[in-house]
């Protein structure tokens, strides 16, 4: 059960260089036992569906001081749920906040479900959300796939296939990458080395504790990747 070496590299600089972010719970926490409320990593990617970390922070702040659990805020009037989100965008996402909330509560005593079917049954929560919440709230071995794990495995793998039709061959490579004992941990250090090393633009490949094993790296095709189909 030894992760593969890649997962072993990313994960130490993930220790290293994690972001802090107000729904995380770190590394040395982590594996210490320590996880993350599912409410709060639920509401986050939520918020951050759309919209950037930096964008989403206050927000995120601003929503859990006031409604600290998911049984408060599905007693929250809708109105005050809408004015908080005011900013955000998108607000399909804070209609549908709401009877989720009131859905866990009446489904599931006030617990968020901590396997991917009862996840996805549940109003916008897909499975991008499903994999996220399973992963970094449970440590479920759930390949968590964002357009920054998208950006980081085609261009590990070098592939060719155009997105979305990668979709399924890039869940594949990420599943075979997981690490058992932290999948939590590698589905965050995977968003965070897409958003802060592997960018779409210039990446920063002499700082990547994966350049090692990245084929498009040893190509010299970093930027080709991921391929889009032509329109
Ligand atoms: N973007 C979406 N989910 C994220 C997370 N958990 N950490 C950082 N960036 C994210």
């Amino acid at each position: 059960d030894e992760p593969s070496p890649i997962a072993a590299a990313l994960l130490d600089w993930y220790d290293r260089h994690h972001r802090r972010l107000p729904w995380r719970v770190g590394p040395a926490d982590a594996r210490a036992g320590l996880r993350a409320d599912p409410y709060r990593v639920w509401l986050s990617e939520i918020m951050l569906q759309q919209t950037t970390v930096q964008a989403v922070k206050p927000y995120f702040e601003r929503f859990t001081a006031r409604w600290p659990t998911v049984a408060a805020l599905a007693t929250a009037p809708t109105d005050d749920i809408m004015k908080a989100w005011a900013g955000l965008g998108y607000y399909s996402r804070a209609r549908n906040l709401k009877t989720c909330a009131e859905l866990v509560v009446e489904r599931h005593g006030g617990r968020f479900p901590d396997d991917l079917e009862g996840l996805k049954a549940l109003p916008g929560i897909g499975d991008y959300t499903a994999a996220a919440i399973a992963a970094i709230a449970f440590d479920r071995p759930a390949a968590v796939v964002d357009g920054n794990v998208e950006r980081v495995v085609t261009r590990l793998c070098a592939i060719a296939t155009p997105v979305p039709a990668a979709k399924p061959e890039i869940r594949a490579r990420v599943q075979a990458l997981l690490p058992v004992d932290r999948p939590g941990d590698f589905a965050q250090a995977t968003m965070d080395l897409g958003a802060t090393i592997c960018t779409p633009r210039r990446p920063a490949c002499p700082l990547c504790p994966i350049s090692h094993g990245c084929e498009a790296f040893s190509d010299g095709t970093q930027e080709t990747f991921p391929v889009k189909a032509p329109k």
